[in-house]
């Protein structure tokens, strides 16, 4: 901004210096010490008053600037430094400590509204002598309360030795993929009802590496959820975008479009007997975690979609996990965020030790 006439919009205001002028501006970089922001009672626009000199508004330093009655919705701050600044006399340095400890609070309001869910994801992995030493290993492991719902998502061929292994245990037995038909000619294919009669509870849905290796698209996985439904198994319902997906900025139209056919034709009542798993495709075995925020922001999306298809109380109650290289050193982090209800682990599953770990921090 070279001129300042340039920027003065409403030559009727007095022009002392800077004093009672109408800016319709954009500032970059400006000196504003001593500089009043005051918000005009008539027509609500701002008035600056300044002892600032110079025309030059570029370089603002607003160290002892006073800004009244403000809206700052909608303004981004970067690099900023806190310390010494108070909004309405309270230091900015304890606000923000003290909206840390509210969104502490909210989430723990919100694992009131949603039980965490750890559920492995053990893959093509282990024989049936190895799935029942892991599992009694990770039973033996966990020391703690467990107040969040345990699940291994086994191969078809370890599920009942698992569940033996598992007995009256905290662990409970998934599988990893049904079919949508209930029987008939699908050589190699389990369908719904067989987990069922078997005791299972979960299957995991429409996993990007089905979709990737297996040809599994959105109708198909739409299909099984349902099939899954009415066999009265609990879906986890996998999403999440590629890497190119989330570069070219399109990882919301790719969950939001994921949820709106996975779910399609899927009722209120049926979808609040389903988990929703978050795995940003890139994040998958790859020993790259999302951030927290970006975990957090995609969640947070899902639930969004979910309250514009069933309502704002069917979205509390769902419980949307993340998965994605989350393991015993991420775990926390990820689930201090509000909208992330656990996680669907692939690698640190396998581990007893580093999976009671990411139990234990579920269970706080
Ligand atoms: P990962 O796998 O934890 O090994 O990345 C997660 C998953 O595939 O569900």
């Amino acid at each position: 901004m070279s001129n300042i006439k340039e920027v003065i919009s409403d030559k009727n205001y007095e022009l002392t210096g800077f004093s009672r002028c109408k800016f319709g501006g954009e500032f970059t970089e400006c000196n504003m010490s001593g500089t009043k922001f005051i918000k005009d009672n008539i027509d609500g626009s701002w008035l600056i008053e300044s002892s600032a000199t110079g025309m030059g508004l570029d370089r603002v330093n607003f160290s002892g600037s006073c800004f009244s009655s403000c809206d700052f919705s909608n303004v981004e701050i970067s690099s900023c430094k806190l310390d010494g600044m108070t909004l309405n006399g309270i230091s900015a340095l304890e606000l923000l400590e003290f909206y840390k400890q509210n969104h502490k609070e909210n989430n723990n309001m919100n694992r009131e509204l949603r039980k965490p869910v750890m559920a492995g994801n053990w893959k093509m992995n282990k024989t049936r002598p190895e799935a029942v030493k892991l599992v009694k290993e990770l039973a033996a492991a966990v020391d703690t309360e467990v107040k969040c719902e345990v699940i291994a998502c086994v191969p078809f061929t370890d599920i009942e030795s698992a569940q033996n292994a598992a007995g009256v245990s905290f662990i409970k037995v998934g599988a990893q993929n049904c079919h949508f038909a209930n029987s008939g000619a699908y050589t190699g294919e389990i369908s719904a009802e067989m987990l069922k009669e078997m005791g299972v509870e979960y299957v995991v849905l429409g996993h990007s590496e089905r979709r990737q290796y297996f040809g599994e698209i959105d109708e198909t996985v739409n299909k099984r959820t349902k099939a899954a439904l009415s066999a009265g198994l609990k879906p986890i319902v996998c999403v999440g975008e590629l890497l190119w997906e989330r570069e070219c900025n399109i990882t919301e139209e790719v969950v939001a479009r994921q949820i709106k056919l996975d779910f399609f034709n899927i009722s209120a009542d049926e979808i609040q007997n389903c988990i929703i798993a978050y795995e940003p495709v890139w994040a998958i075995g790859t020993g790259k975690t999302a951030t927290e925020d970006q975990a957090q922001e995609v969640c947070a999306y899902i639930r969004s979609i979910i309250a514009k298809l069933y309502g704002q109380n069917i979205a509390d109650g769902i419980r949307i996990l993340y998965g994605g290289s989350m393991n015993e050193g991420n775990v926390e982090k990820l689930l201090a965020e509000p909208d992330v209800d656990g996680g669907l682990v692939g690698g640190a599953s396998l581990k007893p030790q580093a999976f009671a770990a990411m139990i234990k921090a579920a269970s706080v």
